[in-house]
């Protein structure tokens, strides 16, 4: 039966880059995605980034952009980082948008008209000299219990005590530094303490999945919810005084939404904006009876957020919960939280800087279960382990196999097998496989295909095919056996498929096949032809490992006083030139009017560029940063007065500027209000 399922990853912040820490969720929930679509499933997999709140405003402020050019920059940075690890989100949106305001609103309205909303005057640390509340983690001082300096006013990193901001000795504001004072605010609060029968109910039971009963929950997080129970439930603050970056509270001038109120409201805004763009039926997968499957992926830290304060916001204004709450753990690199002055707080930049994505996904999915355990990155076994599996065992059957049917038998496979016990067992793995996959049980379902793999490759070996191959009249044996392996090989991909998308397609086109289902299992691939081998995948040189660590290596000086060390080269700078020597260069602003690629060359675009009174048509080498399709109505900046160029394509009429060098490729881009045509100097 084809089921509905929406999954969600946690929505990250704005305000900082994706690290390998993030990964282990977003490739977490990936994999789980692409299986359900191989599977047949319909599924949607829609995130955002989270762009409200204080540390997203005062970051902003820093780097003198508007809070909304700092989350436009760190969106583009956040899509581009997890699509160069092939995590495939049908919709990666914003909580800045408008869907989500909407949403927000109508839930808090909800929410008020069921009598959960009440207000309260409290009082809080507040600075004088920025004028606004200072959030706990911006205030600091002397720890109460043991005295130690420069301690959060939430916690203490010393002596591990929790306190409240205004227990700290010595406080002062890290906004300005100014002494804060207590003051008096009116905040609105959910009463959550309200809701407490039905949370009770709710986080114990189970959902019925496919006719089969499923604990909402996973075991480590149901009894985590007790403590909080036994602990007793308090009242939500929902609010935040201006100044603030977020959505302002209807009929509350100058209240705005805390941010982690309108966040998990962004799944359904960035759900919402994916299906009207597809014409697809939000109410469908939203509305109380829907029957559809929805699951939240997040990490271990933040299911307070998800399991209580979330179902209940839903449960109160009227649409369905979750279906199931998928918590992990934290990641560890060799065994020791991420450093940043040890190098291991990687960025997902500077890994795929020098990295191939792929191995991480398959290390992290072989340490992967359905358990909230942390998972430890220990670099040196990651290079053993990819090396050894995905190259010495999986893509090595390819490589032996390929080029005798190539060489001897023009690519072609035979038409009959016979009965072959290796090629059952692998057909008959994918169900067993398949639940594991369904129960996020990766480590386990890795485990057992490296276990297929391994009688594959003592099918090689006493099979010998490289024996064959120089005996008189075993042709046939010898296309017979390569033809096994060319076989298992393929059955093996589509397995590994959720997990090595990439490499999968390009197994696809070598086998010359269309892109694999779960379905295609059971069938096997005869009198076929194959294209000749070419290159799948390397091993991990340890070197790239070493000098990604010592890429990410910061000194233990304050963050904010040290200039990071640039990750890229910067060239010398030219030779000085006259002024009237720059005027001789003719810098248009262009508009892109058509961008497509050009049959033949992998580098170039062919760029038809509107400068006012005239069209020009030019060839950029920039295939590589940019997809012809995003660069069409886009602002540029080129050189109007280039002698013209004949190239193999045709004639280029000028040249279009960009920065590079080993750091990417960026066009330039006017600010906005420039019009076609405009000099630039
Ligand atoms: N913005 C909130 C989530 C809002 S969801 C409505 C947030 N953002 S985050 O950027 O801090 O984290 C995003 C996700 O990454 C969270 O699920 C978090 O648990 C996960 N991880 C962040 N660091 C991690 C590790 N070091 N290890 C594993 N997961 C980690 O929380
Ligand atoms: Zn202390």
């Amino acid at each position: 039966m084809s089921r509905k399922i929406l999954v969600t990853s946690a929505l990250p912040y704005a305000n900082g880059a994706i690290h390998l820490g993030h990964l282990v969720e977003y490739i977490q929930t990936d994999i789980w995605v692409r299986f359900q679509k191989m599977r047949g499933h319909t599924c949607h997999y829609v995130c955002a980034d989270d762009t409200h709140g204080t540390p997203v405003m005062l970051r902003a402020e820093k780097e003198g952009l508007s809070p909304e050019a700092l989350i436009e920059r760190v969106h583009g940075e956040h899509l581009r980082d997890f699509t160069g690890f092939h995590v495939a989100f049908d919709n990666y949106y914003s909580t800045n948008s408008e869907e989500n305001r909407q949403f927000a609103y109508d839930i808090y309205g909800k929410l008020k008209a069921n009598g959960k909303i009440v207000s309260r005057t409290i009082s809080q640390l507040f600075d004088p000299e920025k004028s606004m509340f200072l959030p706990d983690r911006f205030v600091k001082g002397e720890c109460p219990k043991c005295g130690a300096k420069d301690q959060y006013g939430d916690n203490c990193e010393v002596c591990g005590a929790t306190y409240s901001p205004t227990e700290l000795k010595n406080p002062y504001s890290a906004v300005s530094g100014a002494t804060p004072v207590l003051r008096d605010s009116e905040h609105f609060f959910f009463r959550l303490g309200d809701c407490e029968d039905f949370l009770k109910g709710w986080t114990t039971g189970a959902s019925t999945v496919n006719g089969a009963e499923r604990p909402r929950l996973q075991e480590g997080a149901a009894n985590k919810m007790q403590e909080w129970f036994d602990a007793g439930l308090n009242d939500w603050d929902i609010s935040r005084d201006a100044p603030y970056f977020g959505f302002e509270i209807p009929d509350a001038p100058g209240k705005y939404f805390y941010v982690w109120l309108d966040a998990p409201v962004g799944y359904m805004a960035s759900h919402k904006n994916l299906c009207d763009r597809l014409g697809l039926d939000f109410d469908e997968y939203w509305s109380k009876d829907s029957t559809a499957e929805l699951y939240h992926f997040i990490g271990k830290d933040i299911l307070y957020f998800h399991a209580l304060f979330w179902p209940a916001m839903l449960e109160y204004s009227g649409y369905r919960t979750p279906t199931g709450i998928n918590a992990h753990g934290f990641l560890t690199v060799d065994g020791a939280k991420m450093s940043k002055s040890r190098g291991t707080f990687i960025t997902a930049e500077s890994y795929l800087r020098h990295l191939n994505p792929e191995w991480l996904r398959y290390y992290f999915a072989a340490k992967l279960n359905s358990a909230i355990e942390d998972i430890d990155l220990n670099l040196e076994d990651f290079a053993a382990r990819v090396n050894s599996d995905l190259i010495g065992k999986y893509v090595n059957i390819a490589s032996r196999a390929a080029g005798f049917l190539t060489k001897r038998f023009g690519g072609e496979l035979a038409r009959e097998l016979g009965d072959v016990p290796v090629l059952a067992k692998l057909q008959a793995a994918g169900d067993e496989l398949a639940q594991l996959l369904e129960a996020r049980d990766y480590s386990r379902a890795i485990r057992d295909i490296m276990a297929l793999t391994d009688e594959v490759n003592q099918f090689v070996d006493a099979n010998k095919p490289w024996e064959m191959a120089k005996q008189e009249g075993m042709d046939a044996e010898l296309q017979r056996v390569c033809s096994i392996l060319i076989n298992a090989f393929r059955l093996l991909t589509i397995y590994l498929k959720p997990v090595l998308p990439k490499l999968a397609a390009d197994v696809e086109a070598f086998l010359n096949i269309a892109p694999l289902r779960w379905v295609d299992a059971g069938s096997l691939l005869l009198g076929h032809c194959i294209h000749p081998y070419s290159h799948l995948m390397t091993r991990i040189d340890p070197k790239a490992i070493e000098a990604m660590v010592e890429e990410n290596k910061q000194s233990l000086a304050p963050a904010a006083e040290t200039k990071p060390a640039l990750d890229y080269d910067v060239p010398p700078i030219a030779e000085t030139i006259s002024i009237d020597d720059f005027m001789k260069v003719d810098l248009r602003v262009a508009r892109i009017v058509e961008a497509k690629s050009v049959e033949g060359a992998d580098k170039l675009v062919s760029l038809t560029l509107d400068i006012g009174n005239e069209t020009r048509h030019v060839f950029a080498g920039i295939k590589s940063a940019y997809k012809p399709e995003d660069l069409q109505g886009r602002l540029t900046v080129m050189v109007a007065n280039l002698a013209p160029r004949k190239m193999k394509f045709g004639l280029s009429e000028g040249m279009v500027l960009a920065a590079g060098g080993d750091g990417g490729l960026y066009i330039l881009s006017p600010d906005s209000g420039a019009k076609p045509g405009m000099r630039v100097k």
